[in-house]
């Protein structure tokens, strides 16, 4: 069996009297794109942070590459790069002077970082903007330059929390694309993310944390299907919901539901709704006593 990318287990973490992590158990196995799925405050970010080594678990152990990342992180720092919640970049220097320094401090040639900047502004949409002060770009452009930093050297396993936090809809597109072709490049990508829409998008698997373990663990069509499918929701003119009907998702499934409506003669209009977060959510957590989704190969 090969090593895992990130194994943990019985991970434990707490602030003062508050328990953050509480029993965690997950494996990553090497090329996955795995998502943590949580609310604000549920530890996504505690989580990223042992497993980069920026602080230290209270109990249990987490690997990443097969090092440990309380007795090893030297080791694991070579092997990952991180794009955290809040931006690394320096205001003070232009995008391509940070993506150059960057990319000295990780050992690249002189003329080896002009050319990866280049690169990664032009990915990252950042070209017209390469010479400008840091300090005179907005929130979703400080957002992108401190992903492409991330991008600089392609690590074994890349940690992205909360990647497309603060960017506009085609920036998160292009984000998605980049993510999925270093996936494919063998790249192990584990993000966190408060949107079910983003880690069905990208996720081979997703892990819904709640109360600091995994509440559950599957595919997106896994988790959706705990929470039983689309809805058609009939409004009326101002939006006020008339009727839901529960539906496989399919197309027969949409047919009956409207079918339904046309009988009953509703009038207004329809539109389908599909699971969120929330509805995952609260489908997990209100079954809290039934067994976890899908049990872990481990
Ligand atoms: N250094 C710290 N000291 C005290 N409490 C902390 C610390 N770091 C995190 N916490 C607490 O731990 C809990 C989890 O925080 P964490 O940042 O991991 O959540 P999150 O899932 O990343 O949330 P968000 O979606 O808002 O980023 C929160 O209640 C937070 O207040
Ligand atoms: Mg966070």
């Amino acid at each position: 069996m090969t090593t895992p990318a990130i194994e943990v287990r019985g991970l434990r973490k707490a602030f003062g009297a508050q328990t953050v992590i509480d029993g965690l158990d997950l494996t990553v196995s090497c090329g996955e794109v795995f998502a943590l799925l949580g609310p604000n405050g549920a530890g996504k970010t505690t989580i990223i942070n042992i497993l980069t080594t920026l602080i230290k678990p209270d109990a249990g152990t987490a690997t990443v590459g097969g090092f440990d990342v309380a007795s090893a992180a030297m080791q694991v720092r070579r092997r990952i790069s991180l794009t955290g919640q809040s931006a690394a970049v320096d205001d003070a220097l232009s995008a391509v002077e940070n993506v150059v320094m960057f990319a000295r401090l990780a050992g690249l040639s002189s003329s080896a970082s002009r050319r990866r900047a280049k690169e990664l502004l032009e990915s990252f949409g950042l070209t017209d903007a390469a010479t400008r002060r840091v300090a005179t770009f907005s929130g979703g452009m400080r957002r992108r330059l401190d992903l492409a930093l991330s991008f600089v050297v392609t690590p074994e396993v890349l940690f992205l929390d909360e990647p497309t936090t603060g960017l506009d809809t085609l920036s998160r597109r292009d984000l998605w694309d980049i993510i999925r072709s270093l996936a494919a490049a063998g790249t192990t990508v584990f993000l966190t993310t408060q949107y079910l829409e983003e880690a069905d998008q990208l996720a081979d698997r997703i892990a819904v944390l709640h109360d600091g373990r995994v509440a559950a663990l599957g595919t997106a069509a896994e988790l959706k299907a705990r929470v039983g499918g689309d809805t058609v929701e009939l409004h009326d003119e101002h939006g006020g919901l008339l009727r839901e009907i529960a539906t496989d998702g399919s197309v027969p499934g949409l047919r009956r539901a409207l079918d339904e409506l046309d009988q009953q003669g509703a009038e207004g209009t329809v539109n389908l709704r599909r699971p969120t977060l929330d509805d995952v959510f609260l489908a997990v957590t209100a079954s809290e006593k039934a067994p976890v989704l899908a049990k872990e190969n481990a």
